[in-house]
């Protein structure tokens, strides 16, 4: 077993494991990628206070998210296509948050179901949607999700259309993968991988195939998808989804404080200041440098959270102080989960949870909930 002393360990482990185009796939931004390196840089240009003789004995990370309590403000992001980085990996990955206390959120694009997510595990989770052109189908999807009871929608608004990836189309990765030589030798060489993917029954696309007419297994499922993401998507369409939905409702993909604005009008709990980990819009600028004008703008009306770059707990430090009130983690525990399954992600946030506890005492404060910008030196740009 080897010492795993960060993310950056598990990085290195997941690329090892799994066939590089699904490396790839997860570790790729649009375009150049700037938005997706800055999204990491851009915390590291934000400095730390270091305080001493402060007693920092008894502290605590935990915290709420959505009116849920957790064991620290650090939700499971929606990754598409999680179950082809570990067999049963969106199971694996929801076991682990719910084990630790955090949410897990299910992306719509996720190969287990959302009933299959359901049934083995024992607490809420929370369901991501897309919007879709078929109505009917988004519709019954929020049923789905209301059945399994889940506990939050977190409804994503920056994939209307999907931003290029250089990496994915070298790669030619495709749903299924196209047998060629390149990937069948990709495939071979991740021989243990490939084992246990034939020993689950969990490869097609859950909530999808099966549940939509003319869908019924993976090779017609990619071109469904395809024409399905929602270009017309407006603000009527989002308060229509809010109609349908009870519980809390989490915008997610918000980068424009006018956008923020919007996102508290049509009722939304909670909005994710996000750029989808640098995968859309390359160029825009990085969530940690978007926080502040849309704190202004909403933080008293909504809850604020971030995701993009966060790769550590001081980074989740970071924009906790800055004033969100919980971040997401996309990357940091699919590293994991390719590294090691449930365990990986497991790990990956008791890294996370110790570099928050262990810098935030530092700082000379005991309580996630108890922290702002006197902790930090906020360059220009960020204020
Ligand atoms: C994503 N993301 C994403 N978001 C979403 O709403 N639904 C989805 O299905 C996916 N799929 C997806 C796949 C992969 C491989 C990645 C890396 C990301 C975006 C995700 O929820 C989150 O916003 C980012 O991952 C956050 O950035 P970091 O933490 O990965 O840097």
């Amino acid at each position: 077993m080897p010492v795993i002393t960060c993310i950056e360990d598990l990085h290195r482990i997941y690329k090892r494991r799994v066939p590089k185009m699904f490396y790839d796939y997860c570790e790729s931004g649009s375009w150049t990628e700037q938005t997706f390196r800055e999204n990491t840089s851009d915390f590291d240009q934000i400095r730390l206070r270091q305080r001493v003789a402060v007693n920092m004995e008894n502290r605590s990370t935990a915290s709420q998210m959505a009116g849920q309590d957790v064991s620290m403000p650090v939700a499971l992001a929606p990754v598409g296509s999680t179950g082809m980085q570990h067999a049963d990996g969106e199971i694996k990955a929801a076991r682990a948050a719910e084990a630790f206390g955090v949410p897990y959120t299910l992306s719509t694009m996720s190969v287990c179901s959302i009933e299959t997510v359901a049934a083995a595990t024992s607490k809420p989770f929370w369901f991501q949607l897309y919007v879709m052109r078929d109505e009917e189908f988004a519709a019954a999807l929020i049923q789905r999700a209301k059945d399994a009871n889940c506990s939050a929608l977190v409804l994503t608004l920056d994939l209307q259309i999907i931003g290029q990836r250089h990496k994915d189309l070298k790669n030619g990765l495709t749903t299924p993968p196209k047998l060629t030589l390149p990937t069948l030798i990709d495939m071979a060489t991740h021989w243990r991988w490939g084992l246990e993917m034939l020993q689950t029954k969990n490869r097609q696309f859950g909530n999808i195939v099966g549940h939509v007419k003319g869908v019924d297994d993976i090779s017609n499922f990619t071109k469904w998808t395809r024409n399905q993401y929602d270009p017309r998507l407006d603000w009527d369409r989002i308060r229509k989804i809010r109609a349908q939905w009870d519980g809390p409702l989490i915008l997610k993909g918000i980068l424009d404080v006018e956008d923020a604005k919007k996102a508290v009008e049509v009722g939304a709990d909670g909005i994710v200041v996000s750029n989808h980990g640098g995968r859309q819009l390359d160029g825009a600028l990085s969530t940690i440098r978007s926080l502040t004008p849309i704190l202004d703008a909403v933080g008293d009306k909504t809850e604020v959270y971030l995701d993009s770059g966060i790769r550590k707990g001081q980074d989740v430090l970071k924009a906790l102080a800055m004033g969100a009130k919980g971040t997401f983690i996309g990357r940091a525990y699919i590293y994991g989960l390719g590294a090691m399954g449930q365990t990986g992600v497991t790990t990956a946030l008791e890294v996370i949870q110790k570099e928050l506890d262990l810098s935030m005492a530092f700082c000379g404060r005991r309580q996630v909930t108890n922290l702002d910008r006197d902790i930090l030196q906020i360059p220009k740009g960020f204020e």
